[in-house]
């Protein structure tokens, strides 16, 4: 038996309890490192979405009856690794005119913010690459945000070609092409312009939809027609042919008409989302909506911000949230009060400065169209900033 002094005994004592505390020490840092490990992996890895329950009959009521702000949490927590392809599922955009470019960039950078796993796919006029004129201020910045799309949001750039030979871009230009895209098995369109609040369920609606030719929201209440603001297209080499050929049989067609091409082609009973699909989450808004609430004092903001997946700015009486309209003027529109009335300007806001962040650009003077006359004669006496 070793006899040990006090002196020993205690310098033991010490050197162990130095010991213990450097293993602790170490422990700590290294289970912080791993947290933080995790934590940026769970930070980078993309969200997927959960198969959703679809009830294929379609009861026009079910959608009028949705509560805009209602949310089951289990949505979110059912993240699960599935077999889904995601690089065969994606959301399109298409632009016709320089104007247009931002809203769609905005749209793939909201993707991007949610980690979207889905691809992102731009289609846009050839003749932007094709010819050298790289002194059109208008096309030196389109280029730009074309390679912006590309480098950091990992856009897929597919240039189209006129559907006809025609002067202007409105009516060569046609949501047709979308069909053309044969290598994907199922993409969204969404009408611009818009916001993306949260893109989990429109994940869902890729990857977990029943597969149709075309499936869309109604444009009416009582459902007898499609709108081509939200729809999933299963891209086909014979669709596209046909509703080329039906598009070319009429002597003026402009982009305006695509609607009413697609509804001839796709009948309502057969081409409408299942709006089972909207129990958790409201999958297209309009802010127009915010100002015909039938119940303002009941709108909860918070629920609707919660659980709204995209949201299109669109007032009847504004040429859309990329021009610049005066204060005054959207004062005068703006929903009467309450959170309503907040949450539409907190869209119009959130827009603004979304075009400045994602693409550094201010906000666009209207323009005169026929189409929009009676909005020039409002702006032509502003044309101050929209700042709120
Ligand atoms: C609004 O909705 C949120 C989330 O759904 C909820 O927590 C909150 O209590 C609601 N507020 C009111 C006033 O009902």
């Amino acid at each position: 038996m070793v006899l040990l002094t006090s002196g020993q005994v205690s310098m033991v004592l010490s050197s162990t309890i130095v010991f213990i505390f450097t293993f602790l020490l170490f422990l700590s840092g290294y289970l912080l490192q791993q947290q933080t490990v995790r934590g940026l992996q769970a930070a980078i890895k993309p969200r997927l979405p959960a198969p959703a329950k679809i009830e294929t009959t379609y009861d026009p009521h079910a959608r009028l009856a949705r509560r805009p702000g209602f949310r089951d949490a289990a949505y979110d927590n059912l993240l699960q690794e599935t077999e889904v392809r995601w690089q065969k599922l994606g959301f399109v955009q298409l632009v016709r005119s320089h104007d247009e470019v931002c809203t769609a960039l905005m749209l793939f950078a909201d993707l991007h913010r949610d980690r979207s796993p889905a691809t992102r796919v731009l289609l846009f006029p050839r003749s932007w690459i094709d010819d050298d004129e790289g002194d059109d201020p208008h096309l030196v910045t389109s280029r730009r945000l074309l390679r912006t799309a590309v480098r950091r949001y990992k856009v897929v750039l597919r240039p189209i070609g006129p559907l006809r030979a025609a002067q202007d871009s409105d009516s060569a230009y046609s949501l047709t092409s979308i069909f053309s895209l044969a290598d994907f098995d199922r993409l969204i369109y969404l009408a611009p312009s818009g916001l993306i609040i949260d893109s989990l369920a429109l994940d869902s609606l890729l990857a977990f939809s029943p597969p149709k030719q075309l499936a869309a929201l109604p444009a009416d209440p009582s459902a007898s027609k499609i709108s081509t603001s939200f729809m999933v297209v299963q891209p086909s080499t014979t669709t596209f042919k046909e509703l080329s050929a039906a598009r070319a049989a009429e002597q003026q067609h402009s982009f305006s008409d695509d609607e009413a091409l697609f509804q001839r082609f796709f009948p309502a009973r057969s081409s409408l989302l299942p709006p089972s699909l909207e129990l958790d989450t409201t999958l297209y808004y309009e802010s127009r909506e915010l100002r015909s609430l039938g119940d303002p004092e009941a709108f909860n903001s918070t629920a609707f911000f919660g659980s709204t997946a995209y949201v299109r700015l669109t007032d009847p009486e504004l040429p859309g949230p990329e021009y610049d309209v005066p204060y005054g003027r959207m004062v005068e529109l703006r929903p009467d009060k309450g959170e309503a009335r907040w949450a539409w300007e907190r869209l119009y806001f959130r827009f603004h400065h979304r075009r400045m962040e994602v693409c550094g650009l201010d906000l666009l003077t209207p323009k005169r169209s026929s189409r929009q006359e009676e909005h020039a004669v409002v702006v032509e006496n502003g044309g101050g900033s929209t700042e709120l």
